[in-house]
């Protein structure tokens, strides 16, 4: 069914093609909410009942919001860890390529990409351009949307067994195409037309990353409206649900956290990764900006709880064996607690039992995933976090299907039961 907490997730999704977009825009949504940001490279005053946040390199945000009665013997870290990138293709440094009369442009694979799924699909390219401007290294968002791209798939006609088992070579068959070569550097023109800086010069950009994303925009799908058809929804979902329920919260007595990572889907190592010390040494100075030492900061930790919400799994109908017989997680039928005994997500009793508690307040029903064990199963945030800082750590995820294609699918009534969920959390 429609709802007014999938719409908004829909709008967003469409208005954040790249991590940098989805930063800016929750970074707004906490500005209008009254939050302010806090630069790391400034002294930090949060006050008691505060909303707050803090950015590290366009990409990757935490906020965070005081209870008004902060007293450090009694408060902890309610936290929920998602993130902001997904699979796609980005450009590579310099790699115009010519073919005949085709103009294209070498792409890297980021992350786990059904590469299929990319084959002629209408692709936009947004992203950060890094440029001078008047001896000055400036850094801006674009999003060309305007213009459209492809990755052309080939005729049947030309392989005749591509039906028998497609095999896509990453290097050579999934370069999209731009246009047709003309002696007018359209690509350049188009770059500095999103850029608008007057008189600006294309040998004044000096770096880009650009992505490479669906144009179609994010829709509800099914006979009533009971799915939702987007990309990105992994994770751009559970990234709005926990900024959602951070702008609702109320906190009696712990401080509400959220942080949303980039390079989640390429392991998390890098300088504002989840494996980065962005989290705790942001956590560290909340505590000491409350008046409180390094000695309170760790006396919290035990106290403090983290969900990792990343998507999750689905019962796949024409792939029914491909789930644990007793773990089928149901599009619509609430957030799945997430669990595997090599600890490739976190989820143990202790936080299990602390999730279901919240879903039975906030009167919603969960479900459970567990991989079969002869298919090697992914992993989130959860155990990379929980493993630098010791908290207790659950993971959980709406559940979807075609994760990680260029235009996923999920549920159109799951998105509000996991606000309402984390809504709990972040009233304690
Ligand atoms: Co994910």
């Amino acid at each position: 069914m429609k709802n007014k907490e999938t719409d908004n997730l829909l709008k967003f999704i469409d208005a954040s093609p790249t991590p940098y977009h989805a930063v800016k825009n929750i970074a707004q949504m906490l500005q209008k909410a009254g939050g302010t940001e806090l630069k790391e490279d400034e002294d930090w005053h949060c006050q008691p009942g505060g909303l707050y946040y803090s950015i590290r390199h366009h990409a990757s945000i935490i906020a965070f919001r005081i209870p008004k009665q902060f007293k450090k013997s009694v408060s902890a870290f309610n936290m929920i860890a998602a993130h902001t990138d997904s699979p796609c293709l980005k450009l590579k440094p310099q790699s115009t390529k010519k073919c005949a009369n085709y103009l294209q442009w070498g792409v890297e694979i980021y992350g786990g990409v059904l590469l299929n799924s990319w084959l002629d699909r209408d692709l936009n390219l947004s992203g950060r351009v890094s440029y001078e401007h008047k001896g000055q290294i400036k850094h801006e968002l674009i999003s060309i949307t305007e213009k459209y791209f492809r990755v052309p798939q080939l005729a049947i006609h030309l392989d005749r067994s591509v039906n028998d088992g497609l095999k896509l070579n990453a290097e050579t068959q999934m370069v999209p195409v731009l246009g047709l070569i003309s002696d007018d550097n359209s690509f350049e023109k188009m770059i500095l037309e999103a850029l608008a800086v007057k008189g600006l010069k294309y040998s004044s950009i000096k770096a880009v990353d650009l992505m490479f994303h669906d144009s179609q925009p994010a829709s509800y799908g099914g006979l009533n409206n009971e799915f939702i058809y987007a990309p990105r929804i992994d994770n751009l979902a559970m990234s709005h649900a926990a900024l959602c329920a951070l702008l609702n919260g109320k906190p009696k007595n712990n401080i509400d956290l959220i942080a949303l990572f980039d390079h989640e889907e390429v392991g998390s190592e890098s300088a504002h990764g989840a494996c980065s010390n962005f989290l705790n040494i942001t956590m560290e100075r909340i505590v000491s900006s409350l008046n409180g030492d390094r000695e309170d900061f760790l006396k919290m930790l035990p106290k403090s709880f983290l969900i990792s919400a990343d998507m999750a799994h689905a019962l796949h109908p024409n792939y029914s064996d491909r789930h644990d017989d007793t773990h089928r997680p149901l599009l619509n039928a609430g957030p799945v607690i997430k669990s595997n005994a090599k600890m490739r997500y976190a989820t143990d009793s202790i936080s299990a039992s602390r999730f279901m508690l919240l879903c039975e307040k906030a009167k919603i029903p969960f479900q459970a995933f567990s991989c079969r064990n002869d298919i090697p199963c992914g992993s989130t945030v959860g155990p990379l976090v929980s493993t630098r800082l010791g908290i207790s750590t659950l993971d959980v995820g709406n559940p979807m299907l075609s994760m990680h294609s260029a235009r996923e699918m999920a549920g159109s009534d799951d998105h509000g039961k996991m606000i309402a969920v984390f809504n709990e959390l972040f009233n304690e």
